[in-house]
């Protein structure tokens, strides 16, 4: 198993682009467009974190990732909407074990885009990064049980459920029951 070279790889996180979008490092002047998808609660309803409740807050998540990016400990980017150049959302790795070939995709989009096929375009390009540059052998992603949209980001992308996770995580005063879905490497290449 190829491992690559961890440091290099987080130093010079390239742009990825697809036909709509860029994909890119987040910025310091991207809370206002953050804050207005992240503060919608439908948006923060299925992921981890709770809706921003002001702008500084999108501005604190901003700064944190700007330091985790310095300390080669994230891989999150900005979804830009290249019609417009707004940012529209986020993809990127929300866990990342490079001895063990694997690596979690996670995303979130504003909802005035929903439906049109972005998200799917996002990961296809995160996807050709995670196996190209990052060399996984395993990508996963889940969701919580009835976040359908989410799931069917995943089915279009290729990947395969693998399984159901019965009240595994306690969030927003809840357990929640997750979809596993993954793909591997041979199955991508294919
Ligand atoms: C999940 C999310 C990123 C999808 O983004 P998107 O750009 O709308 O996704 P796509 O358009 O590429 O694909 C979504 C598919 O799900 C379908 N879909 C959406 N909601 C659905 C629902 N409630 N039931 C069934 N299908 C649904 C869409 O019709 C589309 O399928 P199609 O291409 O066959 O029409 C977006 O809904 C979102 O940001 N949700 C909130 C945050 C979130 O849940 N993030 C993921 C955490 S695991």
């Amino acid at each position: 198993m190829e491992i690559p070279e961890i440091a290099a790889l987080f130093g010079d996180l390239p742009d990825l682009e697809t036909p709509r979008l860029l994909l890119r490092k987040l910025r310091p002047g991207d809370a206002e467009d953050m804050f207005e998808y992240a503060s919608d609660p439908e948006v923060a309803r299925t992921v981890t974190w709770d809706p921003h409740r002001s702008i500084d807050a999108s501005r604190g998540f901003i700064d944190y990732t700007l330091r985790s990016y310095a300390e080669r400990r994230t891989i999150e980017l900005a979804v830009v909407l290249k019609e417009t150049g707004r940012v529209i959302g986020s993809c990127g790795f929300v866990k990342w074990s490079p001895g063990n070939g694997r690596a979690e995709i996670g995303y979130a989009l504003s909802r005035k885009y929903w439906g049109r096929g972005l998200m799917t375009e996002a990961v296809a390009a995160a996807m050709e990064f995670a196996f190209g540059k990052m060399k996984v052998h395993r990508l996963e992603a889940r969701c919580v049980d009835s976040n359908a949209g989410s799931e069917k980001v995943m089915i279009k992308s290729g990947m395969k459920h693998e399984g159901t996770i019965r009240d595994c995580v306690f969030e927003k005063g809840r357990f929640r029951t997750m979809k596993m879905y993954s793909i591997l490497e041979g199955e991508y290449r294919k």
